[in-house]
């Protein structure tokens, strides 16, 4: 099983939540940043292709919606998992989820998980502690890190392959 990860992520806690996803798979990936995606990556030999993005501002990031639009051909024809990562609650995250990604890719997949998220107070912007200070009251370090969900994705994913 050929798998391809494509994410995007601004301050790292999504990279350091698919280095965990990786560990519980044990299949070798291919992982690439959205602003690393380019016409010489081939999607056409991979058997699954997993996607996942922070929240930022209750968004989506929109280069990794780009990618789903652009390719949702081809992406109908994979095994596909969908993830975010974000600092609300499970059901919020669900509905970033839900409302975000193309509607026909996301019902032919049951691997769909919301890994939590993680903010490093010193490594933000001034603007981004400005915003979440306004928008959130959040004035420090957050780490809400969910690991049984990181593990049930993987479980799901490993039973796509059965
Ligand atoms: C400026 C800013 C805005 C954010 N907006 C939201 C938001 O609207 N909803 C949410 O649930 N999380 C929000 N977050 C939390 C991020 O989704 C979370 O920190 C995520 O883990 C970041 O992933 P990354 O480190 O891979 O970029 C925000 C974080 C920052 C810094």
């Amino acid at each position: 099983m050929q798998t391809l990860v494509i994410y995007y992520s601004r301050n790292g806690f999504t990279e350091k939540a698919l280095s965990i996803l990786a560990d519980f798979l044990k299949d070798p990936t291919d992982t690439i940043h959205i602003k690393d995606m380019n016409n010489e990556v081939d999607l056409n030999k991979y058997d699954r292709i997993i996607i996942g993005s922070p929240v930022y501002n209750n968004r989506v990031n929109s280069k990794i919606l780009g990618f789903c639009k652009k390719n949702m051909e081809i992406l109908s024809e994979k095994k596909l998992g969908f993830f975010v990562t974000s600092l609300s609650d499970i059901e919020t995250a669900k509905d970033y989820l839900f409302q975000s990604f193309p509607k026909s890719l996301l019902r032919s997949t049951r691997c769909k998980s919301f890994f939590g998220g993680e903010i490093s107070w010193a490594s933000l912007s001034p603007v981004e502690r400005l915003t979440l200070q306004m928008t959130k009251g959040i004035t420090t370090d957050v780490s809400n890190i969910d690991l049984n969900e990181i593990e049930k994705f993987a479980a799901c994913l490993r039973k796509q392959c059965r």
